[in-house]
């Protein structure tokens, strides 16, 4: 459904009833990432998952953006929607979101699952990497976006093996409006940095790599659950960094088994 949030005609998908999971997708996708997470979550909880601004379907600004805008239309969204407390899973660029989320309205999330994320900011060859990624989209379009990216979300099994996967991932890329995703890259180059709040981070919280994961290796989200107390830390076997996506039985069975266990 479209929801007019600041503004802006945003795309949500709203499905199921019961308590509220708020799924926010990373870069450069969009609701799509979620669809088998929908569909299994959908019969015990309400689930929301909108396009983040000038991604997917949803309808950008011409002017510059920060992660904070992102989080603003999230809470804004949750205010249209009637929801008070949500449990929110932030898979990587979502997850930059998540801590933004975290910072502005604690009250409102009532527990965590980080996904393929870090809470660390850029450093400066990061930065640089970021301005010329938005160079490349600019000049070639989002075209630039899979060239750089199919290759890194998932790993070489998946890519092997289920080539008509890649292909649709491939696809939800070269669909998106280039500008947005120039955006969301200079929004990623310029974020805060999280680490300094996740000591006081008192949620619960699951932490899920990819075993391959190379743009956010095993070792970070190890160290970023260790910094979290009692966060729980899983590993996707056989996966690279798109784990909703390459193996989502085993994902939705962790994140079940989390839900049910923290009651959310
Ligand atoms: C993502 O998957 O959202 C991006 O790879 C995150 C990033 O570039 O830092």
């Amino acid at each position: 459904m479209q929801v007019r949030i600041n503004k802006l005609t945003l795309d949500v998908t709203d499905k199921g009833q019961g308590p509220a999971l708020l799924l926010l997708h990373g870069y450069p996708l969009d609701h799509r990432m979620w669809d088998a997470q929908i569909e299994y979550f959908r019969h015990t909880h309400r689930v929301i998952v909108p396009d983040l601004r000038g991604m997917g379907q949803s309808e950008g600004t011409p002017s510059n953006i920060t992660i904070d805008h992102y989080a603003d239309d999230i809470i804004t969204l949750l205010d249209e929607l009637g929801i008070n407390r949500v449990t929110v899973a932030g898979f990587s660029m979502g997850g930059y979101v998540l801590f933004a989320l975290l910072r502005k309205a604690p009250s409102r999330i009532s527990a965590i699952a980080l996904v393929n994320t870090r809470a660390d900011a850029d450093t400066k060859d990061g930065q640089r990497s970021r301005l010329e990624a938005a160079r490349n989209l600019l000049e070639h379009g989002s075209i630039a976006a899979r060239q750089a990216m199919l290759s890194k979300l998932l790993s070489d099994t998946t890519l092997h093996d289920q080539p008509h996967l890649a292909d649709e991932v491939g696809n939800w890329m070269t669909e998106m409006d280039p500008l947005g995703l120039v955006h969301a890259q200079l929004a990623m180059a310029f974020r805060p940095d999280s680490t300094s709040m996740l000591a006081s981070i008192r949620v619960p919280t699951i932490v899920i790599g990819g075993e391959h994961d190379k743009i956010i290796p095993p070792q970070l989200i190890k160290q970023l659950a260790n910094s979290i107390p009692n966060a729980k830390y899983r590993l996707i076997a056989e996966t690279a960094h798109l784990t909703p996506v390459e193996k989502p039985d085993a994902f939705n069975n962790l994140l079940s088994d989390f839900l049910g266990k923290a009651h959310v």
